[in-house]
């Protein structure tokens, strides 16, 4: 169906941003900052250290997702509009489907799902955004950046990007009667319910709406403040379509990049630093900032030789200049587990098909006001909850429990996901490939000794399992009746199906902090025994949060721009 002629043009906004966009060939300077990857954290750390005057170079693997960068995947039916299928709440979980539309979006050459557009992961996440608890600084990083010194930092991210509970511009949730029954099982149950953002250190036995990035109907998010403010910059350069594949290094002093074309109007050849004082920081995000670092020489020495053996393996530098560091290790995520009730009578939306037929009244809204269905992910949006829980070793855990209901392949399902959070104690490794892949070779889940992890885990199904029976016309169907907790969570397939999508950890900051040793880069996010080189992404976090981290990687990044600007 033709929709586009019902539809409001609205105006496009891009153009005043171009000219830092693609400025002049990136290899025609030296650049104070070389930034590689934006995301989560590279987008803040840009606008960070462009403050000060010095030249950053952004460069982005992928090609522009958000209207407002140029980019242009959409279906026909945001023709017209200043927005892509990235701008759009509603086509969120999209991403989760095989179809061709998706093909270059996600990271081709890892294992895990990962972005790899302009955005990285905040361009096709589900736009959670959540406050962290104390307990995710002080338990997790060295001192320094435990809560009190973060607050500041905490308050600026959640100032620029502020949250919201109605993501539509009506002030309206839409499809609540899933979200209704569930809200009143758990505060029967005992469940506090409040605003997480509002209490973000009370995290047990407390239920909130979900809380979002979503501004003004659309994505927002750090595309739409931090990386506007930095192209208003003139030291500031973005330059997207451009792989980094390695570090140009002179012994153990880092003196630029080498990049490769990967799209249209993308840059092949050698950027250098400034001589001397130029630094390069990786925010290439877990999996791509490990697979610079082996290409670069630098990781344990089994990882370096699948480099060595490689294709590439002539253009690597000399083994006698090798940087021996634990990268890979440490790694974390949070593994999801799927309590599942049928109910015929829950709302359900179809936000698959929205994607290229939707409703036409819908479609209309949200361009015309940015309201009504598609500006919720996934149709019905539902409240989320937290439980803290033990495993037996003195060590709280946190399990985070999100809703999803009528959106799933079955409409008739209201899906419980336990995702287990901050403190547990399982850790995965991420190793290369010798077709230069990233593979999750030890997944993060459920081998800790003495299966504390398990332990907690159950502990909190344990809790729930008994509150999905009490839905209204709903019905357990997963597991089945009858089948304990203890005996479900035995029964869980562990593989990388389990994954959240939340990596972090595999470049941990040390020293001191939560597990001592093993640690990448130190306070000021150095790479250990490397000059002229930083990490700044989720790599650096030694430990999944408590919720959906990206707000954790936002903080980090202006943290880390202070620190940056501060050694010179
Ligand atoms: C589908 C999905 C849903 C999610 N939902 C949520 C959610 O609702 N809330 C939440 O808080 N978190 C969510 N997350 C997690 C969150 O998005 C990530 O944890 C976060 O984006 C990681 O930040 P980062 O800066 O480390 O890396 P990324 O955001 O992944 O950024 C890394 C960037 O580097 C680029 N890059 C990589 N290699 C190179 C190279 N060699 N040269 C140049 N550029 C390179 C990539 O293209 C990418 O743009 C979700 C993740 C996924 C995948
Ligand atoms: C970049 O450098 C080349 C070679 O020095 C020069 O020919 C070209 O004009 C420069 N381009 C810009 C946009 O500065
Ligand atoms: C990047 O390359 C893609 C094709 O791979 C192209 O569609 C896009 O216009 C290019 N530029 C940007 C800024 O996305
Ligand atoms: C689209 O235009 C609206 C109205 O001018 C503006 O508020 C919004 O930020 C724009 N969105 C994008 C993605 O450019
Ligand atoms: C895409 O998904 C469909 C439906 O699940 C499946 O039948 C098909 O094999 C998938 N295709 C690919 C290429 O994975
Ligand atoms: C947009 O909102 C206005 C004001 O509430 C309303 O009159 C109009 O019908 C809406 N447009 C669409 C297409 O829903
Ligand atoms: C937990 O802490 C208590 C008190 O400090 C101690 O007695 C006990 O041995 C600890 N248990 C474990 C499993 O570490
Ligand atoms: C959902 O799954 C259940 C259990 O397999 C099945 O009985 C029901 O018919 C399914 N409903 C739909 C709409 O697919
Ligand atoms: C790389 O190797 C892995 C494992 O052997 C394989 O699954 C994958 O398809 C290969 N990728 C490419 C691009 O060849
Ligand atoms: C990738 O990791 C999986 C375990 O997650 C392992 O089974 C597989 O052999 C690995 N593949 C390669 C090419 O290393
Ligand atoms: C239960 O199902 C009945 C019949 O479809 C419906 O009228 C009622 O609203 C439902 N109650 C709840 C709480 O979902």
């Amino acid at each position: 169906m033709k929709l586009s002629r019902l539809f409001i043009v609205a105006s496009i906004s891009s153009i005043r941003f171009a000219h830092n966009v693609l400025a002049s060939p990136p290899s025609n300077s030296t650049w104070d900052y070389i930034i590689v990857g934006a995301g989560a954290a590279g987008i803040p750390l840009a606008d960070g250290l462009s403050e000060s005057g010095k030249s950053v170079l952004l460069l982005e693997r992928g090609f522009a997702s958000s209207h407002r960068w140029g980019g242009q995947l959409r279906p026909s039916w945001l023709d017209g509009s200043n927005l892509t299928r990235f701008d759009v709440p509603g086509l969120y979980g999209y991403i989760w489907t095989n179809n061709t539309e998706n093909s270059g979006i996600l990271c081709s050459d890892y294992e895990a799902t990962a972005g790899c557009v302009l955005g990285g992961g905040t361009a096709v996440n589900a736009g959670l955004w959540w406050k962290p608890p104390h307990d995710d600084w002080d338990l997790v990083f060295p001192p320094g950046w435990h809560s009190a010194d973060m607050a500041p930092y905490v308050e600026k991210a959640f100032r620029r990007i502020p949250w919201t509970d109605t993501p539509s511009t009506d002030g309206k949730r839409y499809f609540q009667n899933a979200a209704t029954k569930v809200t009143n099982v758990l505060t029967t149950a005992g469940y506090t319910a409040l605003s997480a953002n509002d209490h973000p250190n009370a995290k047990s036995s407390v239920v909130s709406n979900s809380e979002y990035l979503f501004l003004h109907g659309e994505r927002g998010g750090i595309m739409a403040t931090y990386l506007v403010s930095a192209a208003e910059r003139k030291n500031f350069q973005l330059q997207m379509n451009t792989t980094v594949a390695r570090l140009v290094r002179k012994g153990d002093t880092v003196t630029g990049v080498e990049v490769e074309a990967s799209g249209v109007g993308g840059y092949s050849g050698t950027i250098a630093v400034t001589p001397n004082t130029g630094r390069v920081i990786l925010s290439a995000g877990v999996f791509g900032t490990a697979k610079i670092l082996f290409r670069s020489g630098i990781g344990p020495k089994d990882q370096l030789e699948i480099v060595k053996a490689s294709p590439e393996g002539p253009n690597m530098i000399d083994e006698k200049d090798w940087i021996d560091l634990p990268v890979g290790y440490n790694l974390d995520d949070n593994p999801n587990a799927f309590l599942v009730a049928l109910d015929p009578t829950i709302e359900a939306y179809d936000y698959i098909g929205a994607y290229n037929t939707p409703i036409a009244a819908d479609a209309a809204e949200y361009l015309a006001n940015r309201s009504g269905p598609l500006a919720q992910v996934e149709g019905p949006i539902n409240p989320i909850f937290w439980d803290t829980v033990t495993g037996g070793d003195n060590i709280t855990r946190e399990v985070q429990w999100s809703v999803n209901s009528g959106a799933l392949s079955n409409t008739t399902a209201i899906a419980f996901t336990a995702s287990l959070g901050r403190g547990k104690t399982a850790r995965g490794r991420l190793t290369i490939t010798p077709n230069l892949t990233i593979n999750v070779s030890t997944l993060p889940y459920f081998n800790d000794p003495g299966a504390h992890d398990a332990t907690a885990f159950t502990a909190a199904i344990a809790k729930v399992l008994p509150l999905l029976q009490q839905l209204p016309n709903a019905t357990l169907y997963q597991p089945a009746p009858g089948v304990s907790a203890a005996d479900f969570v035995k029964s869980l397939t562990i593989d990388i199906s389990m994954s959240a999508s939340h990596w972090v950890g595999s470049t941990k900051m040390g020293p001191g902090g939560a597990g001592g040793e093993g640690w990448v880069v130190d306070t000021e996010t150095r790479v250990r025994g490397v000059r002229g080189l930083h990490v700044v992404d989720a790599g650096i976090v030694n430990g999944v949060p408590t919720s959906n981290p990206q707000s954790v990687f936002v903080v980090v990044a202006q943290r880390a721009a202070v620190e940056i600007l501060k050694l010179g």
